[in-house]
């Protein structure tokens, strides 16, 4: 099977290839990679396998010799070249992490461990469009996806946390330069134990005002601040990423018409690199025990960690700096809410690029060449 790469060199593409290095994913198929910028230069050699010269990732013809394309090149990319070439008739599976397609009628939003049944549903009717779904909505369904599939949650909302990373590479960077030039920005105040430490914080603000503070990517400053507004504005009062929690939710999980379940909620940026967090309040069609709770939860997936509700263990086993760089999703502070029985309050936390982006595609991808 002839797999072309679009996108490998991105921050999410490379997350995608170590993650596929990792599972030995290379040795089922033939990987040629695409590059928008060096075709004819050398490909690399991920998982021991060597690829042909970079092809050029607009050049149609070569894009249709492939049976699949899995892409990481963003939306502008796939709103470019995916109807040239479904216009020329090209027959092969696309693989997506891109928004762009995510929600037409002829796309599927790959989260094989809670949707594997739509998956196969949809391989089975034909569909060839497979596509990641939000980060936010990808990683709050693999922590509690399971009191969906149990078809008990009237509603929901979900107040996020959302790291840096899911803005683009330059935000990260941009985040800790902003930290730093805090810091170094106060550096004689700190070093002095004996300085006021309300003068310390004047400083700090009158750095974060100031024309000088890095912000070029964000537009104001995050470091020492947060940004409660993601994506576009749109016209209801939601920002499209708070827009997204209902929409993509319910097609991830099959739902459409009188089925669909109410999902809301403020989407906001805040300091961390590349963990989202995510505050949850459901509303249960019933009052179901915690116990119960948590044993759905935890089987329902071989990632997702039921943490104690304990002040221990959610400093500890919660957080992002606790979480990066794994696939792990833990989701705690399970409770019942002063609301009522019905009324459940959680905390989750995954890492953006791997159950958010990259593992769902290469999941994808394993289904179809095996
Ligand atoms: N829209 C997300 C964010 C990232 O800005 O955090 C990708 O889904």
């Amino acid at each position: 099977m002839k797999v072309g790469l679009v996108g490998w060199r991105g921050m999410v593409g490379s997350v995608l290839m170590q993650r596929m290095v990792e599972e030995n994913d290379f040795a089922h198929f033939e990987p040629y990679y695409f590059s928008t910028s060096n075709a004819g230069g050398d490909a690399p050699t991920y998982g021991n396998k060597t690829a042909p010269a970079l092809l050029n990732a607009t050049d149609i013809s070569a894009l249709k010799q492939m049976d699949v394309i899995v892409t990481c090149q963003g939306g502008d990319y796939t709103s470019e070249i995916f109807p040239k070439l479904r216009h020329d008739g090209w027959k092969g599976y696309w693989i997506d992490a891109a928004s762009t397609l995510r929600l037409q009628d002829d796309a599927i939003i790959v989260l094989d461990p809670v949707n594997l049944n739509v998956i196969k549903d949809g391989l089975s009717k034909g569909i060839k469009n497979y596509v990641g779904g939000n980060c936010t909505v990808s990683l709050m369904l693999m922590a509690v996806g399971a009191l969906y599939q149990n078809n008990l949650v009237e509603w929901m909302t979900a107040m996020t946390y959302q790291a840096a990373s899911g803005a683009g590479a330059q935000n990260m960077r941009e985040l800790i330069g902003g930290m730093g030039y805090l810091r170094d920005g106060v550096k004689d105040l700190l070093d002095n134990p004996a300085s006021a430490i309300l003068d310390i914080d004047r400083q700090v603000a009158e750095l974060q005002r100031g024309d000088a503070f890095p912000k070029a990517n964000f537009g104001v400053p995050l470091a020492g601040s947060l940004i409660p507004y993601i994506d576009k504005q749109l016209d209801n009062g939601q920002s499209k990423e708070e827009w997204k929690g209902q929409s993509e939710s319910n097609k991830i999980l099959g739902l459409q018409g009188q089925d669909i379940i109410p999902i809301d909620g403020l989407c906001v940026r805040i300091g961390a690199m590349r963990c989202h967090s995510q505050a949850l309040t459901i509303k249960l069609k019933k009052d179901v025990p915690m116990d119960e709770i948590e044993a759905m939860i935890r089987e329902s997936n071989d990632w997702v960690k039921v943490v104690p509700n304990t002040r221990e263990a959610s400093m500890t086993d919660l957080t992002p700096v606790a979480v990066t760089g794994t696939l792990s999703v833990p989701v705690g502070r399970m409770r019942k809410l002063n609301m009522g029985n019905q009324y459940l309050g959680a905390f989750t936390v995954g890492d953006q690029l791997l159950w958010g982006a990259a593992e769902p595609l290469r999941r994808m991808l394993r289904l179809l060449i095996e």
